[in-house]
């Protein structure tokens, strides 16, 4: 105290640049006070919050499918013009509204010229080869000497020689790899009656394990096997970790937290960080009535009203289509934290109850057998728009 006071009055020019100093950062930070809300004001009215998952379908008859039933690349089950599914004109002429931004429609020679010299995957199971096809099918549009591709372990794809992009879609319905195991062999696990599928929850299938690095831009899912009817009692799932069996042996839902655990620490390990990676959500069912083996049917002309979707999707209201929110909490929780975006196409699906294949499935004793489709879309379709979602996603993240 004494030392500071005798040496005040002596040195007077420092104190008065610290007073000027003092007096020019508290006028800085009232202004900074200011600099922040009032940009976040005009930020917040020029760059709305966009969530393209949230939104209405919006009946337009102008709105015309980019491709029709020649395109080479479909299946025969999707291709609903050719199997002649009721009012398709109708059930296509919808578009996705999001509530805060536009959703432009796919511009497949701009994607193309954009992706020049890069590879698009897909990854997981039927729902996954839906959307592929749907993508190969409108790419083709900027491209008509698209030619089939299926090479590094992939199910099927396209090349596009024009712009050299490759599209492709990697089978692996679990990720995990899994195989069956006849009783015998696997003395003392678990007392199936029939034998075991045993899932290494730590080892990714062999049609994708190698795939890191060639594509740009990967698309993951898993869903609908995760259920009884795939893997029913006599039959079960058995999860293995580090070649053992799992102690003690983790139910289904309870497995596919750990498939995902392990194969998401396998995608942020093994695949290059600059590669674009999105997990598709889960894709809904529409059986109406009773499940896909008792009856249920899809037969709808129009999309379900806002109102019934709690009634039909809701677990609370235990209905034969709850699963797709049930799995999606899952895959949610698992996804927190890591470099993978989510591509949350569910709840737009939700409404389109009226664009399943059905019973119009170009066979027919397929009904008989499989019961009707309400769970695939037919193409063109609903899985059209989600192309138009993840294109200008991927544009956004290229920019
Ligand atoms: C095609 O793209 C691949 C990358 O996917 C690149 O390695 C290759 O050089 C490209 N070929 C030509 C002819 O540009
Ligand atoms: C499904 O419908 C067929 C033909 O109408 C009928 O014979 C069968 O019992 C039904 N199955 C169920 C599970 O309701
Ligand atoms: C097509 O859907 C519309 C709207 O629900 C309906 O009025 C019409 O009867 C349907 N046509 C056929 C052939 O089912």
């Amino acid at each position: 105290m004494r030392g500071m006071s005798a040496k005040l009055p002596s040195p007077l020019f420092p104190w008065l640049i610290f007073i000027t100093l003092a007096s020019l950062y508290f006028l800085s930070s009232f202004i900074s006070f200011n600099t922040p809300s009032s940009s976040s004001t005009s930020q917040s009215l020029s760059i709305p919050h966009c969530d393209l998952s949230k939104g209405r379908w919006h009946f337009d008859p102008n709105r015309k499918p980019l491709y029709d039933d020649t395109c080479p690349f479909h299946r025969n089950a999707w291709n609903c013009i050719r199997n002649q599914r009721q009012n398709l004109t109708f059930i296509n002429s919808w578009t996705w509204l999001p509530r805060r931004c536009d959703l432009p429609r796919i511009d497949p020679l701009r994607f193309l010229t954009k992706m020049r010299n890069r590879n698009v995957g897909f990854v997981g199971d039927s729902l996954n080869e839906n959307f592929l096809v749907s993508f190969l099918c409108i790419l083709r549009v900027a491209d008509e000497s698209a030619k089939k591709w299926k090479k590094k372990g992939a199910w099927r794809g396209a090349y596009f020689p024009k712009f050299n992009v490759t599209v492709g879609y990697h089978r692996a319905v679990l990720l995990s790899k899994y195989q069956w195991q006849p009783k015998q062999s696997e003395a003392g696990v678990g007392d199936a009656p029939q034998g075991i599928y045993r899932v290494d929850v730590d080892v990714p299938s062999d049609d994708w394990a190698k795939i890191a690095g060639f594509y740009d831009v990967l698309v993951f899912n898993t869903g609908h096997w995760w259920n009884f009817d795939k893997f029913p009692k006599e039959k079960p799932l058995v999860f293995y970790k580090a070649g053992q069996p799992i102690v003690p042996p983790p139910a289904m839902l309870d497995g596919l937290k750990v498939v995902l655990d392990n194969m998401i620490a396998y995608i942020e390990k093994e695949f290059p960080r600059d590669t674009l990676k999105f997990w598709r959500l889960q894709s809904p069912r529409h059986f109406y009535g009773g499940d896909w083996n008792q009856n249920g049917s899809c037969l709808f002309n129009k999309p379900l009203e806002e109102n019934e979707l709690e009634l039909w999707f809701e677990p609370r209201n235990n209905g034969v289509n709850k699963e797709a929110r049930q799995l999606n909490a899952v895959i949610e929780e698992a996804l927190q934290g890591t470099d993978i975006q989510m591509l949350d196409l569910t709840h737009l699906s939700e409404f389109r109850a009226d664009a399943h294949p059905a019973i119009w499935l170009g066979r027919k004793d397929a009904v008989a057998i499989w019961g009707q489709d309400c769970m695939h879309w037919c193409l063109p379709g609903v899985p059209d728009t989600w192309v138009d979602i993840l294109s200008k996603l991927i544009h956004d993240n290229f920019e």
